[in-house]
C-alpha cells in the first residue's frame, strides 16, 4: 500500500499564463512527490497505518505529538491533492446558481467573497493555504498555516488555494495577491466545489 500522485486533470500548459507548465513541473512532480514519499517511507514502518486513506493517516498523525513529521508530509499530500483538484483552465469555470447562492449567504456578493478571499490569502502569514468549506448554508473562508488543514477540525474542506511560496513564485515572484486574485477570477473550478459537497470519498485511499 502506498500513496501516490494525483494525476493532474488538465494538460499542465493549459493554465499558462495564469500558471505555467514550468510552474507545475516543480509545484507537482518535485514539491508534492517528495511529501507522498516521506509519507510512505513512514507509514511503510508503521503497520498500524496501512490500509488506511491520505484522510485517516492525516488526522491520526495530527492527533500524535511524536507523528509531526508524518503529519506535516500526510497533510501536505491532502492538501495538494486537493488543489490540483481545485483548479480548472482559465475562464471555463462559473459558479452555479447554486453555489451562487452559498456564496451570497456568505458575503453578500460575488465582489466581497472575492475581497474576503484576498484578504484571507494576504494575512496568512508565511506559508500556508486558503480553504472553502461550507457552513450550514453558507460558504466560508478559513486558513491554515504550513501543512495544518481542517480535516483535523473535523471539517469537509470543499476547494483550497495554496499560499506557500513554492506556489506562485516562478509565475508571480512575490506578487501573492495578484495570485489570489486570478484564482478568484478564472481558476477555481466551481463545478468540483459543488460536487464536493455532497462526495466525501478518499484522495488517495492508500490502495
Ligand atoms: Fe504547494
Amino acid at each position: 500500500m502506498a500513496f501516490k500522485l494525483p494525476a493532474l486533470k488538465f494538460d499542465p500548459a493549459a493554465l499558462a499564463p495564469a500558471l505555467s507548465a514550468e510552474s507545475f513541473s516543480y509545484h507537482h512532480g518535485k514539491h508534492h512527490q517528495a511529501y507522498i514519499t516521506v509519507a510512505n517511507e513512514i507509514v511503510a514502518a508503521t503497520p498500524a497505518l496501512q490500509g488506511k486513506s491520505i484522510e485517516e493517516v492525516t488526522k491520526i498523525a495530527a492527533a500524535d505529538p511524536a507523528a509531526k513529521k508524518l503529519f506535516n508530509n500526510a497533510g501536505q499530500h491532502f492538501n495538494h491533492s486537493l488543489y490540483w483538484l481545485s483548479l480548472s483552465t482559465p475562464g471555463s469555470s462559473k459558479p452555479s446558481a447554486a453555489v451562487s447562492g452559498l456564496i451570497e449567504k456568505g458575503f453578500g456578493d460575488f465582489a466581497a467573497f472575492k475581497t474576503a478571499f484576498v484578504t484571507a490569502a494576504l494575512g496568512q502569514f508565511g506559508s500556508g493555504w486558503v480553504w472553502l468549506t461550507k457552513d450550514g448554508d453558507k460558504l466560508a473562508i478559513s486558513t491554515t498555516g504550513n501543512a495544518e488543514t481542517p480535516l483535523t477540525a473535523g471539517k469537509h474542506p470543499l476547494a483550497v488555494m495554496d499560499v506557500w511560496e513554492h506556489a506562485y513564485y516562478i509565475d508571480y515572484r512575490n506578487n501573492r495577491k495578484g495570485f489570489a486574485e486570478t484564482f478568484i477570477d478564472s481558476l477555481i473550478d466551481w463545478s468540483f466545489v459543488e460536487k464536493r459537497i455532497e462526495d466525501t470519498t478518499s484522495l488517495d485511499a492508500g490502495v
